[in-house]
């Protein structure tokens, strides 16, 4: 691969998030801030980044911006659906996570998104309400009527490009069944109106079937299962997912890698939150919690490889509480018991409290992932993009793979993966031939 073979990056590129809360609004004001200069992209690999190309003693350390054809935040153009009808300088106001000093300035701007109306079912989201809900004959039909959205969106603010990011509260979990498992059994629910079929879903078969990137930013099914992968190759648009990876889950995906390093066995992780955003009121409802709670878990057994080191992490107690506590509103506190021991078997044990924004740490995250996302599709990528399981709490794979989640492989595939499409050598960090 080379850069000949990636399309250019110009155009106008229209960015739709499901959901217009916290994450999402934090998201399109602090662009918009970068934007008119009163704020910096802190967080985003995309905006800040470096990469190392070729040899050490070379001196080759591009900005990634300059190295990939990415697209410049000029080029973005925002717009979301949600069942509460505010506008994104409202919802903002509300989701509580900038200031005056960030939202004033922009104002403007962000009143002018209104929130198209949503595909809503409190079924599945028991702890929202909002009216601003579309109808339709049966699931299929306000599947399609999202596509509509999606292509008059497009044509109203002249996009060449289009990415789709679900930035929605967690939805009650969903296991794959029958109904999951091919495009046919999958439409032909959506006619039946089966419950198997998500709102979450239909925004992703939506922008699927009009060939546009989706990310999936919470932990649900939504677009993790063989009909949507089915959907994404035919129509040549890249998928990735799940669950926005900030806060608590970032923490240990930093740490565990580090005790695994040094051989460091693991007694018990005890993880408790709280938070008082509307996430974490979504979240009081156990159904949604336990898709969360799936989401955190399995993050640990991944990393540490029981099976290989049982005398290390055979017998690891992992617990992981959320508590909805509105005092806090978006500024989560998490903390960490971690109880490891070393040589002998002797006991320690570390303590984090991480006083976390956890908007803050999503922002830019959605960022990346609508520019990687457009680079991917302009590069001939589709279906699971694993290269960007460094932003996702559960990162969607090919079903023989498991995910990897330490943060620094992660990083160092991203990295590879922006290489290997420059037409530039990997890094493996071998280096024995300075040594020759
Ligand atoms: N805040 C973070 O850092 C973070 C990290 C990881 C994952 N997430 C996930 O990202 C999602 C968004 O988080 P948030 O803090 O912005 O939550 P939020 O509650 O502030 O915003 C979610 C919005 O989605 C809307 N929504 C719900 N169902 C919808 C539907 N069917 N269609 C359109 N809109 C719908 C809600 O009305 C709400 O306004 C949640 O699922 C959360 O679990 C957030």
């Amino acid at each position: 691969m080379n850069r000949s073979d990636i399309q250019p990056a110009g155009g106008r590129i229209g960015v739709l998030t499901v959901g217009l809360g916290a994450v999402a609004t934090t998201f399109i004001a602090g662009v918009e801030a970068v934007r008119r200069g009163v704020g910096e992209p802190i967080g985003s690999l995309t905006q800040l980044g470096h990469i190392r190309l070729g040899k050490r003693t070379e001196n080759r350390n591009p900005t990634i911006q300059e190295f990939v054809p990415l697209a410049g935040l000029d080029q973005l153009v925002f717009g979301a659906w949600d069942p509460i009808p505010d506008n994104a300088y409202d919802a903002a106001v509300k989701a509580g996570v900038l200031e005056a000093r960030h939202l004033d300035p922009v104002k403007d701007f962000l009143t002018a998104i209104e929130p198209m109306p949503a595909v809503f079912d409190r079924n599945y989201c028991r702890n929202i309400d909002g009216h601003n809900v579309k109808t339709g004959k049966n699931k299929r039909d306000l599947a399609e009527q999202l596509r509509a959205d999606m292509r008059d969106f497009k044509a109203r603010n002249h996009c060449d490009r289009m990415v789709v990011i679900w930035c929605g509260s967690t939805e009650v979990f969903l296991q794959p069944s029958e109904i999951h498992q091919s495009l046919a059994a999958f439409e032909a629910a959506m006619e039946k109106n089966d419950p198997q079929v998500a709102p979450s879903m239909l925004y992703a078969w939506a922008a699927l079937s009009e060939g546009y990137p989706f990310a999936n930013g919470a932990p649900g099914l939504t677009v993790d299962f063989p009909a949507m992968w089915e959907l994404a190759r035919e129509k040549r648009a890249p998928i990735t997912g799940k669950d926005f990876k900030t806060g608590q889950t970032l923490m240990k995906t930093i740490l565990a890698p580090g005790f695994k390093a040094r051989m460091l066995g693991i007694d018990g992780w005890f993880s408790a939150n709280i938070l008082g955003n509307r996430d974490g009121l979504v979240l009081d409802d156990p159904d949604s919690f336990k898709t969360k709670e799936e989401s955190k878990l399995s993050v640990l057994e991944y990393i540490l490889q029981p099976e290989l080191y049982p005398e290390l992490y055979g017998n690891v107690y992992h617990k992981v509480r959320i508590n909805y506590y509105p005092p806090r509103g978006d500024n989560k506190e998490g903390w960490d018991n971690i109880d490891i021991f070393g040589w002998l078997g002797y006991k320690m044990q570390i303590k984090v409290d991480f006083l976390c924004r956890d908007s803050i740490l999503a922002a830019p995250i959605v960022l990346d992932l609508a520019l990687f996302l457009d680079l991917a599709q302009r590069a001939g990528m589709h279906g699971i993009q694993e290269w960007l399981s460094f932003y996702w709490k559960s990162p969607m794979t090919a079903p023989m793979l498991y995910p990897e989640h330490d943060l620094f492989i992660q990083q160092m595939k991203l990295k590879n993966t922006l290489r290997y499409l420059m037409g530039e050598k990997e890094i493996t960090h071998l280096g024995l031939d300075y040594y020759e």
